[in-house]
C-alpha cells in the first residue's frame, strides 16, 4: 500500500505537481501498463476534489481498416459504458481529435454518455504516445463546471507521465 496524504487545500497547481510526483513515484520502474493506470487512476481520485469517476479508456486500433475504438481501463467509480467509438461522446471526441475537452454542463454537449446519472461536468485528456493518442484519462465531477485551464493544465502533466507508463 501506498500512503498517499495530499493537503487537498493547496492551490491547483500545488495540487497538480504533487499528484504528478505521486504518479511518477508509483511507476517508476513498474513495466506493467493496467498496474500502473490504476494505480494512477487511484492517485487521481485521491489528489483531485469533487470527483464522481476517475479513469482510463484504451484506444484499440484494428489490424485492417477503421480507426478502432475506446476500451475501458482501470478506473475509480461507478461501472462505466465499456467501448466508445472514436469521435464520439467526450471521450471519443478527446481521443479523435487529439485535444483535451473542458465541458462545464455534459447535458450541453453533443452525444454525451451518460455512465453515471451523477456526473455534471466532465474533461478529458489525450495521452499521446509517439505522436498516437493510445488512451485518454477522463474526470468527470457532480459539480457543474468542476474544470478548468488549471486543471487541465494539470492533468496534461499526468497524461504525459502516463504515456511513458503504459
Ligand atoms: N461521459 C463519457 C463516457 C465515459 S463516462 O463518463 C465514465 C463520454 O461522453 O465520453
Amino acid at each position: 500500500m501506498f500512503d498517499l496524504t495530499p493537503a487537498l487545500d493547496l492551490p491547483k497547481s500545488e495540487l497538480y505537481a504533487e499528484l504528478a510526483s505521486a504518479a511518477a513515484a508509483l511507476v517508476d520502474g513498474e513495466p506493467d501498463s493496467i498496474a500502473n493506470m490504476a494505480n494512477v487512476a487511484a492517485a487521481i481520485s485521491q489528489f483531485v476534489p469533487d470527483l464522481n469517476w476517475a479513469g482510463f479508456y484504451r484506444v484499440i486500433r484494428r489490424e485492417v481498416g477503421g480507426e478502432g475504438e475506446l476500451v475501458l481501463g482501470p478506473f475509480i467509480g461507478k461501472p462505466a459504458c465499456i467501448r466508445i467509438p472514436m469521435g464520439q461522446g467526450v471521450c471519443g471526441t478527446a481521443a479523435a481529435s487529439g485535444e483535451t475537452q473542458i465541458v462545464p454542463d455534459v447535458h450541453a454537449f453533443p452525444g454525451h454518455i451518460a455512465c453515471d446519472a451523477a456526473s455534471r461536468s466532465e474533461l478529458v485528456v489525450p495521452v499521446v504516445k509517439a505522436g498516437q493518442v493510445v488512451a485518454v484519462i477522463d474526470l468527470d465531477s457532480p459539480t457543474p463546471g468542476r474544470f478548468d485551464e488549471d486543471d487541465a493544465a494539470g492533468m496534461a502533466r499526468i497524461a504525459e507521465i502516463a504515456a511513458r507508463a503504459i
